[in-house]
């Protein structure tokens, strides 16, 4: 067996910016089986009476979901919010363009937020830039958040919610660059148009947070669009899928991320400097996951445990860019490339959904510097995967990649590792600059299938996740991590 030694430097002192929860964000689209027969189902004996189902809300919960996007994705473009108000029995019917089928419209803006409170998310509305006009827009958020006596808080409050729902991310449109998008611009027609809807919405209230549609983060596009509103918005989007058949594409891909938000944060610094802004806009990345099996309008991906490999390194990657990284949103939550899948017996994770239950589970306040010493790979140099990405000028990357957080105390730490080695342990010493270890690290790990039987539908693989504890001298703490695997370390620590 191989056995290699990893050690992985961690300077609870050296900060790198405070984590914004909203990292750990969700995305739910009206697409195949993600809202309607996923999360969203009226009559289902698992549903509430709102027709929310329960087994799904509670896996959702544990993962910590702290900001949910809705209602797209490419069917926000065409979606009219006022279908989706009032008396369930009367709502129109409608084609749904982006994906197929027809949209019932008995998940609408109501239901919608009242999900959010129930899974203690925050909503996140993308309009529709698509058909939609910035009257139905501005409309949209008076109906969510007006406090006045106007037309809309009044339909608001007819339709049983007296108190405005207070929704701070409006999405300035979905992926407008796109030829699939429904109402495709080019990126001087976008910031025309965003410009004058971000004037005016802006003026419908005071903590109206805009963002705006970014693409892969170095494109001209994201650099026509930060110029043009940079000083009009609070984060501007980025979107990323990855994915292969292949182990080392698959698992290495989102590293693509560190790249966008290199190219991002350049570009959204020159603007502010250039426009004398006061403030730096932030990123969402808010739409990010492993997808390239399924494009059939319902996207039933089943994930395998590499893939939750990427997820993990994601999650990393945004963690130690959290300076930058304020909302990150996964893509997305219920059947539709989804860590969650349903059957109308129940509801059940991939693999998918366990690191990133972890992350959100064990982060911490701040990010702070984590360096890994140990083998590293070379990034391959052909375009890799569904999505043709090339990883040239990235890497070589470390065959473990590591991100660290602490309390604001600096009395906890928390290590998240994802060990990409395909054979033999790894012998991982973590190493505390100017602080030591209190007590032995708690360790998580999880591990792909392991023929413990363990799967819960035919077709899902099984993770398992072992707790334990390493050991701590001093400044170092000793772990061994199984090959492929994931793990969280949290310790207790003090300054030396
Ligand atoms: O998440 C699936 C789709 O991917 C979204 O609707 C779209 O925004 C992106 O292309
Ligand atoms: O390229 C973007 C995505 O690709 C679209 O959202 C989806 O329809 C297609 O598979």
């Amino acid at each position: 067996m191989v056995e290699q030694t990893v050690q992985v430097a961690v300077s609870p002192a050296r900060s790198l910016g405070a984590l914004d929860r909203n990292v750990f964000g969700g995305f739910v689209e009206h697409l195949g089986r993600c809202i309607d027969g996923g999360l969203f189902e009226l009559g289902s004996p698992l549903s509430d009476e709102r027709g929310f189902r329960r087994d799904v809300l509670d896996l959702l919960r544990q993962m910590g979901i702290s900001v949910l996007r809705w209602p797209g994705g490419n069917f926000a473009s065409t979606y009219r919010w006022v279908d989706g108000i009032g008396p369930a029995n009367v709502r129109p019917i409608r084609p749904n363009l982006a994906w197929g089928g027809a949209e019932p419209n008995t998940f609408g803006t109501d239901e919608f937020l009242s999900y959010c409170a129930e899974l203690g998310a925050a909503p996140y509305i993308c309009l529709n830039m698509g058909t939609g006009t910035l009257r139905e827009a501005l409309e949209w958020v008076e109906y969510c958040n007006s406090m006045s006596r106007s037309y809309w808080a009044g339909q608001r409050q007819r339709n049983g919610h007296d108190e405005p729902y207070g929704v701070t991310y409006w999405g300035l449109g979905n992926e407008m660059y796109g030829d699939w998008q429904v109402g495709q611009l080019s990126a001087a027609e976008y910031v025309a148009t965003a410009v004058s809807w971000a004037r005016a919405l802006r003026r419908a209230g005071p903590g109206v947070k805009l963002i705006s549609c970014g693409l892969n983060g170095w494109s001209d596009w994201d650099r026509q669009v930060i110029d043009g509103l940079a000083g009009l918005v609070d984060l501007h989007s980025l979107h990323l899928y990855t994915g292969a058949d292949d182990y080392w594409t698959n698992v290495l891909t989102p590293h693509q991320a560190e790249r966008a938000i290199t190219c991002t944060s350049a570009l959204l610094a020159r603007a502010a400097y250039e426009q004398h802004l006061d403030r730096v806009p932030g990123i969402a990345y808010d739409e990010w996951n492993v997808w390239y099996r399924t494009d059939d309008g319902f996207l039933e991906e089943r994930y395998s445990f590499a893939d939750a490999l990427a997820v993990a390194t994601y999650l990393n990657i945004f963690v130690r860019n959290c300076s930058m990284v304020r909302m990150a949103n996964l893509a997305q939550l219920v059947n539709a490339i989804a860590p969650v899948v349903t059957t109308p017996q129940g509801a059940y994770p991939q693999p998918t959904y366990y690191p990133f239950l972890l992350h959100a589970g064990s982060a911490l306040d701040e990010a702070v510097d984590a360096a890994v010493k140990g083998p590293v790979v070379a990034a391959p140099s052909e375009a890799l995967g569904r999505w043709q990405h090339r990883l040239n000028y990235l890497g070589p990357f470390s065959l473990v990649d590591a991100a660290a957080t602490t309390d604001t105390e600096r009395s906890r730490i928390s290590v998240t590792l994802v060990n990409r080695q395909v054979e033999g342990v790894t012998d991982v010493v973590v190493r505390l600059r100017d602080f030591a270890f209190v007590g032995n690290p708690s360790v998580k790990t999880l591990t792909g299938e392991t023929g413990s039987g363990a799967r819960v539908l035919p077709d899902i693989e099984a993770v398992t996740l072992e707790e334990g504890t390493g050991l701590s001298k001093g400044a170092d703490g000793f772990i061994t991590l199984p090959p492929k695997s994931f793990a969280v370390i949290e310790a207790r620590i003090t300054r030396e």
